[in-house]
């Protein structure tokens, strides 16, 4: 993306920076725009040199950091696929809300049809006062995204509302807003269950596999950025991505409750958990003491989550599984469509350990047609919104 990062004169423009950087490093071209205030707490040279390209000011007078004099806001306004304002002070959001083109960035605003994220950072008053609230409400009417402040002991000595969302947050945000969305995936609600579920024989130990949950983390985020509305059912200790409402759970009891009580609501189902197939029939309450020779543990089946939404969905309700083989791969995927009456399956080799904390993946769908052509190898972010996007042709096909 070609990325417009307008920064204000607010002490967390210093962070600023590091966005920059990310940004860059994620393979964005990133030109900066400094307001006069926000020139005060960062250097034009940082900024290019972290960027590699240049940076613009508010004032045409400060012509030694505007590399290209001939560069005019309108320019700019059109080179952007996106113009997002960290930290964005009370007073650009106040101008921007109401179409007022002072400087350079609040003209470019004005002018651009690019999508416009912003991440306030001001005092709690101020952030809390009727009249940003009131603008930022005015912005969001416009289609803007805004990345709300989070909470901390505030440059101004205050504690409260008003500290700049972490970096690696507006970063998400940046990606989520300027992702293209998908017709037959936007607005809709999906489940996705993910990671490893842990079922516990005893205070101390604990029945789990080695599923970390990256994949259903990573689909998660590529349904958020098509523009889905993500209930993420989540086992295992990852954190949960920026934008995506999260449960989180432990056992597969817990998984099923969490996913039924959604269910109804909701228009599809991801089930990229891998869910302990048993669990111990009655978990001690105390510590289970070593024995002499053999010991043996009893153990029951958990439910099966996918198989269970699956025959209680609606037709207008959509149901993809995936399956970890490592032999046989497409008898038993197909096995499995059929069984849990899935519309899709995505088989994952797990030959020799490959999917379970690896890097990068493919995944081969399945369908009643049979199967489609594999998806990968890619990391698994980018594996995750080729899926997506494969799944969303496949809804459009049916619906149209
Ligand atoms: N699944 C589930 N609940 C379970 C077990 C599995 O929701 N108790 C889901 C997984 O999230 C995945 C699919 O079902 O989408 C995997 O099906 P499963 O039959 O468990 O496949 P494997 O784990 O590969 O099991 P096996 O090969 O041993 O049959």
């Amino acid at each position: 993306m070609q990325i417009i990062l307008g920064i204000t004169g607010g002490i967390a423009a210093y962070k600023a920076a590091d966005l920059a950087r990310l940004l860059t490093h994620q393979g964005h071209r990133v030109r900066c725009v400094l307001t006069e205030a926000g020139a005060r707490f960062i250097t034009p040279l940082t900024l290019t040199s972290l960027t590699g390209e240049p940076c613009y000011g508010a004032n045409p007078d400060q012509g030694e950091w505007r590399a290209n004099p001939s560069v005019e806001h309108i320019e700019l306004a059109r080179w952007a696929d996106l113009v997002a304002v960290v930290p964005a002070t009370a007073n650009i959001i106040g101008k921007a809300a109401n179409g007022l083109a002072s400087d350079l960035l609040s003209t470019l605003l004005l002018a651009t049809r690019a999508q416009v994220l912003w991440a306030p950072a001001m005092n709690t008053g101020m952030w809390e006062h009727p009249a940003v609230q009131a603008n930022l409400a005015r912005l969001r009417s416009f289609g803007h995204a805004v990345v709300d402040p989070g909470e901390g002991v505030l440059a101004c000595g205050e504690e409260g509302s008003g500290k700049l969302a972490d970096v690696l947050s507006i970063a998400e945000a940046i990606r989520a807003q300027g992702t293209p969305k998908l017709s037959s995936l936007s607005g809709r609600r999906v489940i996705i269950t993910a990671g490893p579920t842990r079922e516990d024989l005893d205070p101390v130990r604990t029945l789990t596999n080695r599923s970390t949950g990256a994949m259903g983390i990573e689909l998660a985020r590529a349904f958020r950025d098509v523009g889905a509305r993500v209930q993420l059912v989540l086992g295992g200790d990852l954190p949960s991505p920026w934008g995506v409402e999260t449960l989180r759970v432990r056992s597969a009891q817990q998984m099923l409750e969490a996913c039924e009580a959604r269910w109804a609501g909701c228009d599809g189902l991801v089930a990229a958990a891998a869910v302990a197939d048993q669990r111990p029939e009655v978990p001690s309450a105390q510590k289970i003491k070593k024995g002499e020779g053999t010991e043996s543990l009893h153990l029951v089946r958990t439910p099966d989550i996918l198989a269970q939404l699956s025959a209680s969905r609606r037709t207008d309700q959509w149901v993809v599984g995936f399956a970890a083989e490592s032999e046989n791969h497409l008898d038993h995927a197909m096995a499995k469509l059929r069984n849990k009456r899935l519309d899709a399956v995505l088989v994952n080799d797990v030959q020799g350990g490959q999917a379970f904390g690896a890097q990068a993946n493919t995944l081969t769908p399945i369908t009643a047609q049979g199967p489609h052509p594999p998806i990968g190898p890619l990391p698994k972010d980018q594996l995750a919104l080729a899926v997506v996007r494969w799944w969303s042709q496949r809804l459009e096909n049916r619906l149209t």
